[in-house]
């Protein structure tokens, strides 16, 4: 730890390290600095902390509230300390509680009584909700692109598998063949409302609750609007009860979080199941397996493993967060610094295996063969020859009944429905003729699911045609 030149102290400087020391005679117990302490983790807001302070300092000398010397001089030395820190250098100080103070007793340090006036008008309450605002402003952004990538990495494959038939399931009951790229697309789609709950969340972030003070606003001429214009919010908080009170934000995002995990962990659970030798579907590149330390040919898929176990992780913060704010009476409680950890947490498990699942996914070798072997069981079809009947006058229901005593035929005799000779098929009905056998095939069961949203190649190349334009336009923009 560095240790730091201490500028001289004038006669109303506080007694203790604690800004808030001037009404205590006792120094804190220990073990209460270690326990109340926050700075352990939210040193990370330092950044946050001091654009906060830097554009609270210049509404503070374009108000009158400061001159223009003294706002000059604490913007230099906030500018200052955001070097120490960034630089590793700076010495953090637990009996400091937090950030806030630890960056503004390093202020004073440096400037000497000066950087006491950097908090008027303003309390560590608004202060630490702006921060967390900036902070999920940057890993929303940041998790929004990281989905933008992942949808990238599903198109790619996508596009390389509009001709690939797999077994569709319901149940994990193989039900009707579909393409691979179609099945991948889901999670698209899945990822594509992630992302716009990301920005429907970011428009409750970014509102400015700083000039709410400690919960009843103050009484210096501020301007929020300034404020709220330099840190690019756009909206100045209403209510300044609401403004040091709200981490509906918070959970909000967490929740976010928590569905965007939920997607990754069912995409987790399917890869797991397809590089097992039961399905045999994929294979997992190296780089992104492991293996076992007792048994030599296993190649574990640890990664999507591990995706599903850290859902449960991201589930535990937005818990938290719900349960920390549910029995809290107005304005802010000190409750509310244990919503640091938890946001921390979900913002960098949800960042970290997006990433790792992209890089994951796209090095992963797919096995068409084994797909269609699977997909190709004698049965999965029967829709198609219910669907068939449907064609030739049968009502639905009916033909699902006749399907159902041609599945029992053949299967009782180890047999497919493509194996079911036409004079059996004529004993069920005689409306079945030459061309079942053309509508049983795979190709046609997928190629004929043209309806909107289907699994026909023809949908699937159109799809991808638009979703790539779309992507290809969003990197050309960035
Ligand atoms: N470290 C605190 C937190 O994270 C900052 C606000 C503290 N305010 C207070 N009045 N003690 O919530």
């Amino acid at each position: 730890m560095k240790t730091t030149k201490k500028s001289k102290p004038s006669k109303n400087a506080p007694k203790s390290a604690k800004p808030w020391g001037g009404r205590f005679t006792e120094a804190t117990n220990q073990l209460v600095d270690e326990y109340t302490a926050s700075i352990p983790y939210d040193w990370r807001l330092y950044p946050y902390d001091i654009a906060g302070s830097v554009a609270h300092a210049e509404m503070l000398g374009k108000t009158g509230i400061l001159t223009k010397k003294e706002t000059v001089l604490i913007i230099r030395g906030l500018e200052s300390i955001r070097k120490e820190i960034a630089s590793g250098d700076f010495a953090f100080r637990i009996e400091l509680e937090d950030i806030h103070m630890n960056i503004e007793s390093r202020l004073i340090e440096n400037i000497g009584p000066l950087g006491g006036k950097l908090h008027t008008a303003r309390s560590r309450n608004d202060q630490v909700a702006l921060d967390l605002r900036l902070y999920l402003r940057d890993e929303i952004a940041e998790i929004h692109w990281l989905l933008r990538q992942l949808q990238a990495v599903l198109v790619g494959l996508a596009e390389k598998h509009t001709g690939t038939v797999m077994p569709g399931y319901t149940h994990l009951q193989r039900a009707q063949p579909v393409l691979f790229g179609h099945h991948l697309l889901a999670y698209y789609e899945m990822f594509d409302r992630d992302r716009a709950r990301l920005e429907d969340c970011f428009g409750r972030v970014n509102v400015l609750p700083l000039g709410a003070g400690a919960l009843a606003g103050t009484v210096h001429p501020i301007d929020r609007t300034f404020v709220a214009r330099k840190l690019g919010f756009d909206a100045v908080a209403e209510n300044s009860i609401d403004a040091v009170s709200d981490r509906d934000f918070a959970i909000e995002f967490a929740a976010a979080c928590a569905q965007i995990m939920m997607h990754l962990s069912r995409f987790s659970e399917e890869l797991v199941l397809w590089s097992s030798a039961e399905f045999g579907f994929i294979s997992l590149s190296d780089a992104y397996a492991t293996g076992s330390s007792i048994m030599p040919q296993k190649k574990n898929p640890d990664v999507a493993e591990l995706t599903r176990g850290k859902t449960g992780r991201v589930y535990g913060s937005l818990l938290s967060l719900l349960t920390v704010m549910k029995g809290l009476p107005l304005a802010y409680n000190r409750d509310m610094q244990e919503d640091k950890e938890p946001v921390f947490d979900a913002a960098d498990t949800v960042n970290r295996a997006l990433t790792v699942f992209a890089g994951m996914l796209q090095r992963i070798t797919v096995h068409v063969g084994a797909m269609r072997r699977a997909a190709d069981d004698g049965f999965i079809t029967a829709t198609d020859l219910a669907d068939y009947l449907v064609r030739k006058g049968m009502p639905f229901r009916e033909a699902h009944e006749v399907v159902g005593r041609a599945v029992l035929l053949a299967s009782g005799a180890g047999r497919g429905l493509h194996d079911v000779t036409l004079d059996e098929y004529r004993k069920l009905t005689p409306l079945i003729g030459h061309d079942v056998y053309d509508a049983l095939s795979l190709e046609a069961s997928v190629g004929r699911r043209t309806s909107y949203g289907g699994t026909a190649p023809t949908n699937l190349k159109k799809r991808l045609q638009a979703l790539k334009k779309q992507i290809a336009k969003e990197l050309s923009a960035r």
